[in-house]
């Protein structure tokens, strides 16, 4: 693989400041978005008195802690425009995240806040071992998800040429990539899986592809997966993190250099471990749940807001800012079978071990009697898909997920292609236990 790591003259100034001059652009831009929030925010000016704060109590970073969070609910409860800080006529583009039930979020960007998602998209995929005149093939979806016009905007940026394929119509997507050589791909990991076999289908190697870096994020996936698709591919794979309700993607991204997290483009998102239990603020290197406040958004500014994804803050490495570790998941996909904590990303690590499985997974959960059940879907290799050889890399699977997880589970092996394909964000978890 390539050595992608930066040349002099690549990073931005604010990329190699000292922590004291992070902290105090920080506490400066703090300052000014919560009283943004609250002074054109009917719904943070609320919040705020009935929690007994003002913004000018805000003297040091550690006074974050004493505002009030916001959630999901709070935008759920406002939809569609309540919470936004200038009247609609000022946002430039409205984006939303379909929930689980019914209506989507929605979030608003003013012209500024779309400029400096670009701004930080651009730097997300510099971070990624991009550069001017790269050939980004973005399988994002288009449309209210944030992915694709998210990573669209920050790849022009760059100063890329782009190809807006958007998400599924997976045979034509091989296509195009073996026409026009793209450099990079901007994708959901589990749809690259489904690009990778397409790619088998027709014949052509994986690892002789023009591909170089892949911008994988938008759901939980583990080392294991990246090691896997580094070695199909023969590139680079990193992680990029983010969140409609903060930006959409870009609001971190890993370094291709080193691969070690996330780092947070802390110059304009102000990140908080906190107890979820509690909502004590934790200390950096303990594992809890990630809060972000938006240093600089004015469409919606968010202040404290429970991102409910579990991760850790680490210190900075490839760049001073702060690095938050892969997602292991979000406190909402959290299984709890018998007792146990499980992720679907636990499940996938120990897929991954066992060399007659494919990566594509769904866990189906259902009521046996009074016990949870739990069985997991699973695809065999095409050449381990013979019945013998399925039945034994089920009890290979179900042997580590016992020794390592804890769980008995039950195993299903199907053929090749079996499991649901994802076009997007994979759908891990389809909970069949009846709602009481
Ligand atoms: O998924 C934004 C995005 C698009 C990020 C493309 C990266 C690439 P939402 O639809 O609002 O926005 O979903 C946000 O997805 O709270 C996490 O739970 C999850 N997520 C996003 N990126 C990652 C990642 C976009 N790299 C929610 N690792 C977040 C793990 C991720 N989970």
């Amino acid at each position: 693989m390539e050595d992608l790591s930066p040349r002099p003259g690549d990073l931005e100034p604010i990329e190699t400041a000292s922590r004291d001059e992070i902290a105090a652009l920080q506490l400066d831009r703090l300052r000014w978005s919560l009283a943004h929030a609250y002074e054109n925010s009917a719904f943070y000016r609320a919040r705020f008195d009935a929690h007994g704060v003002h913004p000018s109590d805000l003297r040091s970073l550690d006074d974050l802690a004493r505002f009030p969070f916001t959630t999901k609910t709070d935008l759920r409860d406002t939809y569609p425009f309540g919470m936004f800080a200038v009247p609609r006529e000022k946002l430039a583009r409205i984006h939303g995240s379909s929930g689980t039930t019914g209506k989507p979020t929605v979030v608003g960007y003013t012209k500024r806040d779309i400029d400096m998602w670009a701004d930080l998209m651009a730097r997300s995929i510099r971070a990624s071992g991009g550069r001017a005149g790269d050939l980004v093939h973005v399988a994002y979806g288009y449309g209210l998800f944030t992915g694709g016009l998210g990573a669209h905007y920050g790849a022009e940026r760059l100063g890329c040429t782009v190809v807006p394929i958007s998400g599924g119509m997976t045979e034509r997507q091989v296509t195009l990539m073996a026409d026009f050589k793209p450099r990079i791909i901007m994708v959901t990991p589990s749809y690259m899986l489904s690009i990778l076999d397409e790619f088998r289908r027709q014949g052509i190697d994986p690892r002789e592809t023009s591909l170089a870096v892949g911008i994988f994020g938008a759901e939980p996936w583990t080392n294991a997966m990246r090691g896997e698709i580094e070695a199909a591919f023969d590139m680079h794979a990193v992680d990029i993190y983010g969140l409609s309700e903060i930006m959409g993607p870009g609001v971190a991204n890993e370094c291709v250099e080193t691969k070690d997290g996330l780092h947070i483009w802390e110059d304009h998102f102000y990140p908080e471990i906190i107890d979820p239990e509690t909502g004590r603020v934790l200390p950096d290197g303990a594992l809890g749940e990630l809060v972000f406040t938006t240093l600089t958004k004015e469409g919606l500014p968010m202040v404290r807001y429970r991102t409910r994804d579990l991760t850790r803050l680490l210190p900075g490495t490839a760049r001073t800012m702060r690095r938050m570790e892969k997602v292991t998941g979000r406190s909402d996909d959290m299984i709890i079978l018998r007792g146990v904590n499980v992720f679907p990303t636990q499940i996938e690590e120990q897929i991954l071990k066992c060399r007659g499985l494919a990566p594509h997974f769904q866990i189906e959960l259902m009521r046996e009697g009074r016990m949870d059940g739990m069985v997991v879907h699973v695809e065999a290799t095409p050449t381990a898909a013979v019945p013998e050889m399925r039945a034994a890399s089920a009890k290979e699977l179900a042997h580590h997920i016992k020794s390592v997880i804890g769980i008995s589970t039950r195993i299903d092996v199907t053929e090749p292609g079996g499991v649901a394909r994802s076009e997007g964000k994979a759908k891990r978890v389809v909970d069949n236990r009846p709602k009481d």
